[in-house]
């Protein structure tokens, strides 16, 4: 067995909240009056919600007092959980479910890695929370993506060598975190326009060629 652990990033990598993610900014983006699209929103993956505003703001002209930032923050969050009501397991696709399925399958444990506060409330939605052997999320880090921290903590909480464990990322800052973590990689979707993984994935059940 190559691996003994898949740590899988959430967002854009499990399910597709990545949308979600945008379309919350992208209201707060215009309350504040930047300019805000795609391309921006890219550079949000794996990065906290307040290192998101900061980039969000890199074009503001002005400066925003704390109270003032947390505001928005609060506000992003506000909008985002209440578009994340509407996930259910429908959500997740066939192909995901029968996956993790197979992995587990091998023997091979299965954490969660991600960024997001929201992690477990997501988890819940799609009808994955109980599923996971270990869930590392924006709960128990002090440093998000690209710092190895959220990986570590995987690691250690399923009790694998880093070394062990294969991580499964759609963010440059994911990857990037995985490689200073010690841990192979395998990209999918915008992670694979980044040549940094030692996999890239056109689809999520080819991880099945792989582990
Ligand atoms: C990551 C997303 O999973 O979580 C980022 O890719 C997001 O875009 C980060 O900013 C933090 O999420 P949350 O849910 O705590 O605001
Ligand atoms: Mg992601």
């Amino acid at each position: 067995m190559r691996y003994q652990a898949v740590i899988f990033d959430l967002d854009g990598v499990i399910c597709q909240t990545d949308r979600y993610h945008y379309l919350a900014w992208k209201r707060i983006a215009d309350e504040i009056g930047v300019y805000f699209d795609e391309v921006i929103n890219n550079r949000l993956r794996g990065i906290s919600r307040t290192e998101s505003l900061e980039i969000i703001l890199e074009s503001y002209d002005g400066e925003l007092s704390q109270a003032e930032k947390n505001y928005y923050t609060d506000k992003k969050n506000a909008i985002y959980l209440d578009l994340l009501k509407e996930m259910s397991p429908e959500d997740l696709g066939p192909e995901v479910r029968d996956t993790l399925d197979r992995i587990r399958a091998k023997g091979i444990l299965e954490a969660i890695g991600s960024s997001s506060r929201n992690a477990k409330f997501i988890l819940r939605q799609v009808g994955l929370e109980n599923y996971f052997d270990a869930v590392s999320d924006g709960s128990n880090i002090t440093n998000s993506k690209p710092d190895p921290e959220v990986f570590l903590k995987a690691s250690e909480y399923l009790g694998i060598d880093p070394r062990g464990c294969l991580v499964v990322e759609d963010a440059r800052s994911g990857l990037e975190a995985a490689l200073v973590a010690n841990m192979d990689c395998a990209a999918i979707g915008d992670g694979t326009k980044y040549n940094l993984a030692n996999y890239n994935l056109k689809r999520f059940s080819d991880l099945l060629l792989i582990v």
